[in-house]
């Protein structure tokens, strides 16, 4: 695959376009497919086989694409499916960061909240990747099923996401977190909510930009970065097309030239 092959990057629907923002600075000359699967969205309450089928159906457009590397822009694809994808395709695949590592820096308590899909916390991924750092330090994992629907629907604040995150997080700092990790992709786009209910006393990680990081070293390593050129983005849904370019071109702050072609699942 040459250099300047497209990334493809992948979400539930609209929440990994916080990945794509960090592309757009730290990898410039990239090509990005996105696709969003707005029609299936949420994921993270969905059985693991019907989440991993979805996740072939996806990776097998991105082969048609003809991609260099896949960015799973979506933490609930990234516990459950990342190491089947590794030993399925050829192309480079690179998951969600934990956001571990920045939690760990910035935590005083070593008390970390994590607020994910049911998916991903019933995966105990982010458990595991803690044990490995630091086994002195303790994760208070939290299912959020109410808060990607929300979002999906652009209900970004207002009393309906108020009430939800104060039934999610109000249980945490009462445990004493210091820091949480928002372990789904959706989630920062309602993060001014979250610290207005926990305070600024807990420190919010958004693994987003350690992601865009992990894939560029992954690239540079194997000298397949896109430089000196201009990257270009293709926005591809499942559903609900219009509304989402245009709220992704808003978040993405791209100008966008009329609808890209719908998505069809290859099989
Ligand atoms: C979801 O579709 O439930 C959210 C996807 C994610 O975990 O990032």
């Amino acid at each position: 695959m040459g250099n300047n092959a497209p990334i493809g990057v992948f979400d539930s629907g609209l929440g990994g376009l916080t990945v794509v923002k960090e592309m757009l600075n730290l990898l410039p000359g990239e090509d990005i497919i996105y696709f969003g699967d707005t029609a299936r969205t949420p994921y993270g309450s969905r059985p693991p086989a019907e989440i991993i089928m979805f996740m072939h159906e996806i990776l097998r457009f991105f082969t048609v694409q003809k991609v260099k590397m896949a960015v799973f822009a979506c933490n609930t694809m990234t516990a459950l499916g990342l190491e089947e994808a590794k030993r399925t395709y050829s192309f480079f695949t690179v998951g969600v960061n934990t956001g571990v590592k920045a939690a760990l820096k910035v935590t005083r308590s070593k008390q970390i909240g994590v607020i994910a899909t049911q998916a991903t916390v019933a995966s105990g991924y982010h458990g595991r990747s803690i044990r490995r750092i630091d086994a002195g330090a303790a994760i208070f994992p939290q299912a959020c099923p109410k808060f990607v629907p929300l979002i999906e629907q652009g209900k970004l604040d207002g009393a309906e996401v108020e009430a939800a995150v104060a039934e999610y997080l109000v249980p945490l700092k009462e445990a004493g977190i210091d820091s949480l990790i928002l372990g789904c992709t959706h989630y920062p786009f309602i993060s001014p909510i979250i610290t207005r209910v926990l305070g600024t006393s807990v420190s919010l990680v958004d693994p987003a930009r350690e992601t865009v990081v992990d894939a560029r070293d992954l690239l540079a390593k194997h000298g397949q970065l896109a430089v000196n050129r201009q990257g270009t983005v293709r926005l591809c849904f499942s559903a609900d097309l219009d509304r989402v370019q245009r709220f992704a071109g808003k978040v993405l702050s791209l100008a966008l030239r009329g609808a890209e072609p719908n998505y069809e699942l290859v099989n």
